[in-house]
């Protein structure tokens, strides 16, 4: 299973944005994609459901279509992960919803991971009960490729669900934060690939298929700023100029003479085009004429079709996922 996160523990760079468009994207150039909304803020499903559909699956007690639902029975130890609702988005895009009370499970995960390291059987189903849960469900829609949006920070969560990924996509802005959050994230992802190898050994008999917790790192994408009054782009380039290196130090750890290579692609702000595609439920690229892209939007409309399929095909490519 190709899972791939989209992971920098700095927020608001564009990792939502990017699984999103991406999975659209992907949906298009013919693979079955699942999409999964890790983040217990569930940005991702806001984005792609109206609200009537998110009334329906966050009613007020327990959300049996969610994530946390799949994994109630787990957390209230009453059983095991049970299969997650697949909400489709389209024929081949579906998508497992998020839930605000996925930050419940937070303490459960912190608890159960050095437990994993005893070889202790319910350790192992916590930590890996979102890739059980996304494995079932990628098998279910026959996917290809499954896109994990996850939120800004290395907590627990996180930690499982970068379990779940054989693949890690790093969405950075040019600033000083994304340059910082580099830093952490790189170190943070190797101390996860580490513990888990170290866990791994000790898995019980009963639970032989288990992730190997690849997290490979594909690279980094370049989500441009809006441009702001009074801030120079003369500041913006400082920051990107340097973090080809900075990618290369932290996430990869080494700094190679290819490290310019780690960009997967740039990703232009496209301003006004989000506010139509949210109100839309469409990404920013299939906008059409009655969405209100008229005039000048038509334009980047196009441009940002073509930006999502470079970067789409490139992913794919360096996931080595047949196109
Ligand atoms: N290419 C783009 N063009 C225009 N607007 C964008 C683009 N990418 C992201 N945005 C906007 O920037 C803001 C932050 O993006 P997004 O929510 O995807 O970031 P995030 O990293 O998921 O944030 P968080 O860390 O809070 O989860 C949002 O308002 C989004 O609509
Ligand atoms: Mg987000």
């Amino acid at each position: 299973m190709i899972s791939i996160a989209f992971f920098n523990n700095k927020g608001g760079v564009g990792k939502t944005s990017l699984v999103y468009h991406t999975a659209w994207m992907f949906a298009e150039l013919g693979h079955r994609v699942l999409a999964v909304d890790l983040d217990p803020q569930s940005n991702l499903s806001i984005m792609a459901l109206d609200e009537e559909r998110l009334e329906e699956l966050w009613p007020d007690n327990d959300n049996p279509d969610t994530l946390h639902g799949a994994l109630a029975p787990l957390v209230g130890g009453t059983g095991d992960v049970r299969p997650a609702h697949i909400e489709s988005l389209a024929g081949p895009l579906g998508m497992l919803v998020g839930d605000l009370a996925l930050s419940r499970i937070e303490d459960d995960l912190s608890t159960e991971w050095p437990r994993c390291l005893e070889g202790r059987e319910r350790a192992f189903r916590v930590t890996t009960a979102f890739w059980r849960v996304i494995r079932e469900a990628a098998d279910r829609h026959q996917a290809s490729l499954v896109l994990i949006d996850v939120g800004p920070n290395l907590g627990a969560i996180n930690r499982a669900a970068l379990v779940a990924a054989s693949h890690v996509v790093v969405p950075v802005a040019p600033d000083l934060f994304s340059l910082q959050g580099l830093r952490n994230l790189g170190p943070t992802l190797r101390q996860w690939r580490q513990s888990w190898s170290q866990a791994f050994v000790k898995r019980p008999a009963t639970l032989m298929e288990l992730p190997k917790g690849e997290m490979n790192p594909v690279g980094y994408v370049l989500v441009q700023h809006a441009e702001r009054l009074g801030r120079p782009t003369k500041a913006y380039g400082k920051w990107e100029r340097q973090l080809p290196e900075v990618y290369s130090e932290s996430v990869v750890g080494q700094s190679d003479a290819f490290s310019a290579t780690n960009q997967i692609h740039r990703i232009k702000h496209y301003r006004s085009l989000m506010p139509l595609a949210m109100a839309a439920r469409k990404p920013m690229f299939a906008l059409r004429s009655a969405d209100g892209a008229i005039g000048a939007h038509q334009t980047s409309v196009q441009k940002c079709h073509e930006d999502f399929t470079t970067l789409s095909r490139e992913i794919a490519r360096r996931v080595g996922l047949r196109q």
